[in-house]
């Protein structure tokens, strides 16, 4: 149903030209996305890159508390919202309209209709890079996600842990059926380093290769590895994401960035060699003829 109905409106895609939107999914839940989206976010900010971030996880946000940006989005004329804002980072979530308690129970064609307007009624002003904050797992918001954004990145999350990254696979085979670019795999929590011997600890994972073979698998790179910490889960919690804290994992952050970055400059490259497909697959071109 709402494919039809997607053939004949513009694709999301369309409010945002010049910017590289770039999803943020898992197959579980709890692996870490938001932590790892809001973390990315002002990595690249702090890159000199103008950044804004939808938090797609409509039932579930929690970008508000982990970004520690709680305020009300301004609303202008009663069309549009200013996003708040905090560190060169723009960002909208369900959490900037309704309070963390309020029972929140839509069906598909509402949360479609709300994810719309994060992506047409908010003043973004020209961005960069808008990453999403997907929900975990395969349902409604990836197939619309996937749908309404042919030209996005996809980027997976997921910790060590057997039971993660095998779902995992499932939402990068989805990903890459509905012709997503699959930028590559960020593997968090991928060990713990211990304060009596400070050795680390693949608390998750017996093996330090079972993220990269699961990767193999999906024919993509890991971006890079984020290790367990309690100060990553305190500052969350307190709203102040890590990387403005802590040099070290800013540092590990960065190298993702870059890594990511890297991926997303060679995936353009391969998009200019298939240019008939892209065009064959956009459905919105109307009188242009381009
Ligand atoms: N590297 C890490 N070290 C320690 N704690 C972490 C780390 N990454 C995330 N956490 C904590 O794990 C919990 C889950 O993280 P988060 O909410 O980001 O996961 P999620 O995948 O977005 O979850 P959901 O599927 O519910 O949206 C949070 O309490 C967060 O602070
Ligand atoms: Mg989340
Ligand atoms: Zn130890």
């Amino acid at each position: 149903m709402t494919a039809n109905e997607s053939n004949t409106e513009q694709r999301w895609e369309g409010f945002f030209p010049n910017t590289k939107v770039i999803a943020i999914g898992s197959g579980k839940g709890g692996v870490g996305k938001s932590t790892v989206t809001a973390n990315l976010a002002f990595t690249l900010a702090n890159m000199g890159y103008k950044v804004g971030v939808i938090d797609a996880d409509i039932y579930g946000f929690s970008l508000p508390r982990i970004m520690g940006m709680t305020e009300q989005p301004e609303l202008i004329d009663g069309k549009s919202i200013n996003p708040p804002e905090k560190n060169g980072v723009k960002m909208v979530s369900m959490g900037s309209f309704v309070n963390e308690e309020q029972p929140l129970a839509w069906r598909g064609p509402v949360l479609h209709g709300i994810l719309e307007q994060f992506f047409r009624d908010v003043n973004w002003g020209e961005l960069d890079y808008l990453l999403l904050d997907m929900p975990p797992g395969t349902g409604d918001v990836a197939l619309t996600v996937f749908q309404q954004l042919p030209k996005a990145y996809f980027v997976l999350v997921t910790t060590p842990q057997a039971t993660a990254y095998n779902v995992s696979i499932r939402l990068g085979l989805l990903a890459a059926q509905t012709k997503k670019d699959n930028i590559g795999v960020i593997e968090n929590m991928a060990y713990f380093i211990c304060d009596k011997c400070s050795e680390k600890h693949y608390i998750f994972g017996d093996t330090k290769d079972a993220v990269k073979n699961m990767a193999d698998k999906l024919g993509i790179p890991v971006l890079g590895s984020i290790p367990l910490r309690t100060e990553i889960r305190s500052l969350s919690d307190s709203g102040t994401p890590v990387v403005l804290e802590n040099e070290e994992i800013a540092e590990d952050y960065k190298t993702i960035a870059n890594n990511m970055l890297e991926q997303i400059k060679n995936i353009d490259m391969m998009r200019m060699l298939r240019p008939t497909e892209e065009k064959t697959s956009c459905s919105i071109s109307g009188g242009s003829s381009g």
